[in-house]
């Protein structure tokens, strides 16, 4: 029988551990493959039918916004793209795969509308909150305690809120909590992320800049982002997509100049004339940064 040497058994343990680092990423192999598919997807709650035979794509690298009256479907069509409820038909493809046999949703981040609208008042500070939504996966070497505040304090400083991670979460402000519910999926390194009306209940200056943010994760992370905002104006303006919900339809748009969305479309979905005009508004926060015009 052959043994194996010291210098390989060294050899093998670092590249198992090199392994465990990088944390091989099924879906490197799926780069080309599109974040959404949808493939004729019809869902209903007992009789009360929300979509019908409904196909659209997303590609990875997206910043989709999903815009729609109240009852639509915005926060169920979210939950089939989760695998949180089942559609009656169809299918559902997320980074290259059925989500019926997903490999890693530690790579797919989600707030949940609740989460966004919650009145925290229970006593954990931001540094908890964090640490308790690091995956642990089975099987795998599991990190240290130094590598978990490190972690930790990566997603925090991407968000700007490297200061606040001993606070408790219910003495922040509304646009702070944002922030952290963000940071809250980047300890996961997350491929996509999915935002059910991130911005409801805080002021405009900290909507817009939940939106920046965003978008700056959008463009510099490569992270692909599904966003549900009753702000149409706002989110004409940074997302590159918009999906529409109503008429159980799902139609999605480009927005780069923002005149693939008209008013038609939109006051047929919506039931009642909307002026698109008066809504789209310009950012100020950060869209000149972003590309590049105001670098200093
Ligand atoms: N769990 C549920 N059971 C039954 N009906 C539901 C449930 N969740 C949502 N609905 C109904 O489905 C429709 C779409 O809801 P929802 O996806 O929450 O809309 P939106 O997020 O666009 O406001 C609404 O009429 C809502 O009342
Ligand atoms: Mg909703």
């Amino acid at each position: 029988m052959e043994k194996t040497s010291k210098t390989e058994k060294a050899i093998n343990t670092d590249r198992a551990y090199d392994d465990v680092k990088k944390e091989p990423s099924p879906f490197r192999q799926t780069f080309m493959q599109k974040a959404i598919e949808v493939r004729d997807l019809s869902f209903g709650y007992s009789g009360n039918r929300i979509f019908k035979n409904v196909s659209f794509d997303v590609s990875r690298g997206d910043y989709l916004g999903i815009i729609g009256p109240n009852g639509s479907g915005k926060s169920t069509l979210i939950k089939l793209l989760l695998n949180i409820i089942s559609p009656t038909k169809g299918e559902i493809r997320l980074l290259g795969y059925n989500i019926k046999n997903f490999p890693d949703w530690s790579k797919v981040g989600y707030v949940s509308q609740k989460a966004s609208s919650l009145n925290i008042s229970f006593p954990a500070t931001v540094e908890e909150i964090l640490k308790a939504n690091i995956f642990k996966k089975i099987g795998m070497m599991q990190p240290t305690k130094t590598q978990v505040r490190e972690q930790v304090y990566h997603a925090l400083k991407i968000v700007d809120m490297e200061e606040h991670g001993r606070e408790l979460i219910g003495n922040l402000s509304g646009g702070q909590q944002q922030r952290v519910f963000i940071a809250r999926m980047l300890v996961n390194n997350p491929e996509i992320m999915f935002l059910d009306e991130p911005t409801s209940g805080i002021d405009a200056k900290s909507e817009e800049a939940v939106y920046c943010l965003l978008a700056r994760l959008n463009t510099e992370m490569g992270i692909t982002i599904a966003m549900v905002t009753h702000d149409i104006g706002a989110i004409t303006v940074h997302a590159n997509k918009i999906a529409l919900t109503g008429d159980k339809e799902v139609i999605v748009l480009n927005s780069g100049s923002g005149e693939e969305i008209n008013e038609e479309t939109l006051s047929r979905l919506y039931g009642y004339r909307v002026n698109f005009h008066i809504l789209k508004h310009e950012c100020r926060n950060c869209c000149n940064r972003i590309s590049g015009k105001d670098e200093n």
